[in-house]
C-alpha cells in the first residue's frame, strides 16, 4: 500500500481555505475588523507513490428518457425537457444545432427560463399556461423528491447523474455489508437519498443552508425519514480535513464541486485551485475496501483527461481501476446526445458496475 508523503515545500499556488478579506466597492481589501483567530491553514498537497491503476478513458455514460425525466429536444442554445409532468424550456450553451421538433412542440412548455436579470427568484421564469407554484413532485427510480424553479435556472436535480446513481445503488446492494457513503457538495440530496434507499449510511455535506433545507424536505418527500442520513452544513474541504484527523473512512464518496462556491463562513472554493487538495483528502478517507469515488465537473475549462490524471496520481498504488469520460443525456427518440459534464471515478477491486 502506498504511503503518502507530505511535500516538504509549499508550492507557490498552494490552496488555502482561509477566508479571504472581501474586496470593498473600490476593489481595495478591507482591513480586519476584529481580532478573530487566524483561519485554519490548509494541509499541504501530498505525494502518492504506487503503481498506476488499470484505466478506461473516453467513456460515455448515457441517461435515456424515462417516465421521470426526458430530454425532449435541444437546439438554438436551448433545451426542452420533461421533469415528471412539467415541460421546461431552458438555455443550453452546448446545443449548437437547430431544434429537431417543431415550434408547436416547444410551445407546450409549462415553464420557460427567461433569464431576465431585472427580476428576482421565480420571476426569471415565465409560465405560459399559468403559474404552477414554486415546487412540484419528481422521482428517480422510485425515490421521490421535489423540483423547484430557482433563479439560477436549475430545478434541483441534474438528471444525467442518474448514470452514477444506478451504478452506485447496484454496488451498494451487491456489497451485502454495511456501506458508508459521503456526498460532498450534495446540493438537494437526490444522490444521498438514492444511496440511503439502497442501504448505505449517508453523510451529506453542503455549504448552503437553503440546499440542506431542500434536501431534508426531499428526505420526507421520498418517505426516507428513518433512513440514516446526516445533513451537514459546512465547507466541504474543512469537513474532509476534520474527518481525516478523526480517522473516519467511507466506502463511497461522491463529489460534484462547482467551478466556484463559498463555504458557510465565506471559505472560497475555486475548482482549479482546490480540487487536487480535495482529492488528497478523499484518498485519505478511503475505506479498506472502497466501492467507488466519483468526481464530476461541470467546470467548462477542465478536460476529462485532467481529471483522469489527477485521479491516477491520488489513487496510485490502490487496487481497482480509474474510469473517465463524459455524462450525456440521450434525447428521447434515441438520436441526439447532449453532453453535460465530465467525470473520473475510482471503482474498487472486484466491484462490478
Ligand atoms: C451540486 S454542486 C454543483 C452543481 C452543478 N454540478 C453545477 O456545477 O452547477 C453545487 C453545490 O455545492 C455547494 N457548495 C458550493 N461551495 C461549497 C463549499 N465550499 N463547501 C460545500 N458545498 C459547497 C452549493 O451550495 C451547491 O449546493
Amino acid at each position: 500500500m502506498a504511503k503518502p508523503k507530505y511535500k516538504s515545500q509549499r508550492r507557490p499556488s498552494a490552496p488555502s481555505i482561509a477566508k479571504r478579506p472581501r474586496a470593498s466597492a473600490n476593489g481595495q481589501a478591507r482591513p480586519r475588523e476584529n481580532s478573530k483567530p487566524p483561519p485554519e491553514p490548509l494541509p499541504e498537497r501530498m505525494v502518492w507513490k504506487g503503481a498506476r491503476l488499470a484505466e478506461r478513458t473516453s467513456m460515455v455514460l448515457e441517461t435515456e428518457a424515462t417516465a421521470d425525466y426526458a430530454l425532449l429536444d435541444s437546439g438554438a442554445g436551448r433545451k426542452l425537457e420533461r421533469y415528471g409532468d412539467v415541460i421546461v424550456d431552458r438555455p443550453e450553451g452546448q446545443a449548437l444545432w437547430l431544434p429537431a421538433l417543431p415550434q408547436s412542440t416547444w410551445d407546450q412548455a409549462d415553464a420557460i427560463f427567461t433569464g431576465n436579470t431585472e427580476e428576482e427568484g421565480a420571476g426569471r421564469w415565465k409560465f405560459p399556461k399559468g403559474n404552477r407554484g414554486e415546487t412540484w413532485p419528481l422521482a428517480f427510480d422510485g425515490v421521490g423528491f421535489h423540483g423547484r424553479f430557482t433563479s439560477f435556472r436549475h430545478v434541483g436535480v441534474f438528471p444525467e447523474q442518474a448514470a452514477h446513481w444506478h451504478a452506485m445503488q447496484t454496488a451498494i446492494r451487491a456489497a451485502k455489508r454495511p456501506v458508508k457513503m459521503l456526498n460532498l457538495f450534495g446540493y438537494t440530496g437526490v444522490a444521498s437519498l438514492v444511496g440511503a434507499r439502497a442501504g448505505a449510511e449517508v453523510t451529506h455535506v453542503d455549504a448552503s443552508k437553503k440546499a440542506i433545507q431542500w434536501a431534508r424536505e426531499n428526505q420526507l418527500e421520498g418517505g426516507l425519514q428513518d433512513a440514516p442520513i446526516r445533513w451537514i452544513c459546512e465547507d466541504a474541504v474543512k469537513f474532509c480535513a476534520r474527518e481525516v484527523r478523526r480517522g473516519n473512512t467511507y466506502d463511497i464518496i461522491l463529489l460534484d464541486p462547482p467551478a466556484f462556491g463559498r463555504g458557510p463562513k465565506g471559505e472560497v472554493w475555486q475548482f482549479f485551485e482546490h480540487v487536487p487538495l480535495m482529492l488528497d483528502l478523499v484518498r485519505q478517507l478511503q475505506a479498506e475496501k472502497p466501492i467507488m469515488t466519483v468526481l464530476t465537473s461541470y467546470a467548462i475549462r477542465a478536460s476529462s483527461f485532467a481529471l483522469h490524471e489527477l485521479m491516477q496520481e491520488v489513487f496510485a498504488g490502490m487496487a481497482g481501476r480509474i474510469e473517465t469520460g463524459e455524462l450525456i443525456l440521450r434525447q428521447e427518440g434515441g438520436e441526439r446526445m447532449l453532453s453535460t459534464s465530465m467525470f473520473s471515478r475510482h471503482i474498487g477491486e472486484g466491484v462490478d458496475v
